[in-house]
Order: structure tokens, then C-alpha cells, then sequence
């Protein structure tokens, strides 16, 4: 019995460190994957306003969406960790360049943080057109940082 014990004490202090030695790989993996989801989420968003668009519905129904793009594109920068590159052993499609031209890749996010932010701001007016041509420009802040910093 008392060896029986002895062994399950043993077998668990393993386990302890596998995962501890595994804790912040898994972090890193999870960083990765909560970005890719929260990207597609914000594909969805970005198709969704503009249905609201091409609909001719007011400004007004994208309250929600325009604030909730905002929030995420404010979060980019924190979502792309040191260590979470093509190099975390996890697929992504971040090219290596975001950590070795970090100015270049903080300037794309603070140019889609603020067109989101504009957006967010138009869609508490009634001035259709503007809302309508400021989803243009959110698009291309999108385009933008793919082109230079996302494997396509
Ligand atoms: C500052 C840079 C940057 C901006 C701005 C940006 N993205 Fe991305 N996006 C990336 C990177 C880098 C990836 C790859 C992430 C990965 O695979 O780990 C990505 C991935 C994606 C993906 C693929 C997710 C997957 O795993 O299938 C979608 C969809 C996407 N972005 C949509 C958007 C949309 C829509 C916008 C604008 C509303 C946007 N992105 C703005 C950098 C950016």
C-alpha cells in the first residue's frame, strides 16, 4: 500500500512539472488562438455594418458593432506577444516582420484603432454617406496591415 502511495506521489509531482514546464507554450497557443477568433469576429462585424449599409439602415443600428470593432482594435497590439510568431510551434499566419519592425506594425494598428474609433463616432449621427465611406476606410486600415504583416 505504502508503495502503491509512494508511486502515485511520484507520478504526480511529474505531472506537476509537465505542466508547469508546458504553461507558458500553452499560454502563448491560447494568445494565438483568441486572436485568429477575435480577427474572424471582426470579419463578421465588418460584413454585418456593411449589410447595414447597403440596406440603407441608419447609422444608429451599428452602435453596438462600430464600438465593439473599436474595443478589439485598440487590444491588437497586446494580442501579438513576443514569442507568439511563426516560431510558438502553433499555426499562424504572423509574418516574423510584426517583431522586427514593431513601429511599422504598432503605426497599421493605431491607423485602424482611429478609423474604428471614427466609425464608432458616426454611428451615433445620422450622416449615412460619411458612416458609409468611413467603413471604406476601415476596410483598407484592414488591408493595409495584412499586406505587410500577415502571411496570405
Ligand atoms: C495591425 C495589423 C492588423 C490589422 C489592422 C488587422 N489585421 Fe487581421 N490579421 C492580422 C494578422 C497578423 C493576422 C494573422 C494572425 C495569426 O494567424 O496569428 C490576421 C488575421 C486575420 C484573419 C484570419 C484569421 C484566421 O486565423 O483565419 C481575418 C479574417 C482578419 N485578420 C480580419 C481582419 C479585419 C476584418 C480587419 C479590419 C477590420 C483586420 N483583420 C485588421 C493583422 C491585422
Amino acid at each position: 500500500m505504502k508503495r502503491i502511495i509512494t508511486a502515485a506521489a511520484i507520478g504526480l509531482t511529474c505531472l506537476a512539472g509537465a505542466a508547469g514546464a508546458q504553461a507558458p507554450q500553452s499560454a502563448t497557443a491560447d494568445v494565438i488562438k483568441g486572436r485568429q477568433a477575435a480577427m474572424m469576429l471582426s470579419g463578421v462585424a465588418m460584413a454585418s455594418i456593411k449589410g447595414s449599409i447597403d440596406a440603407g439602415q441608419p447609422p444608429a443600428s451599428q452602435r453596438f458593432a462600430t464600438r465593439s470593432l473599436s474595443r478589439w482594435a485598440h487590444a491588437v497590439p497586446g494580442m501579438f506577444p513576443a514569442g507568439s510568431g511563426p516560431e510558438a510551434g502553433v499555426q499562424t499566419n504572423a509574418k516574423a516582420e510584426i517583431w522586427t519592425d514593431r513601429a511599422g506594425f504598432e503605426a497599421r494598428a493605431a491607423d485602424y484603432a482611429a478609423a474604428a474609433d471614427r466609425l464608432a463616432e458616426l454611428a451615433a449621427s445620422e450622416d449615412a454617406a460619411a458612416f458609409g465611406a468611413q467603413w471604406t476606410t476601415v476596410r483598407a486600415t484592414c488591408q493595409a496591415c495584412h499586406d505587410a504583416y500577415k502571411v496570405s
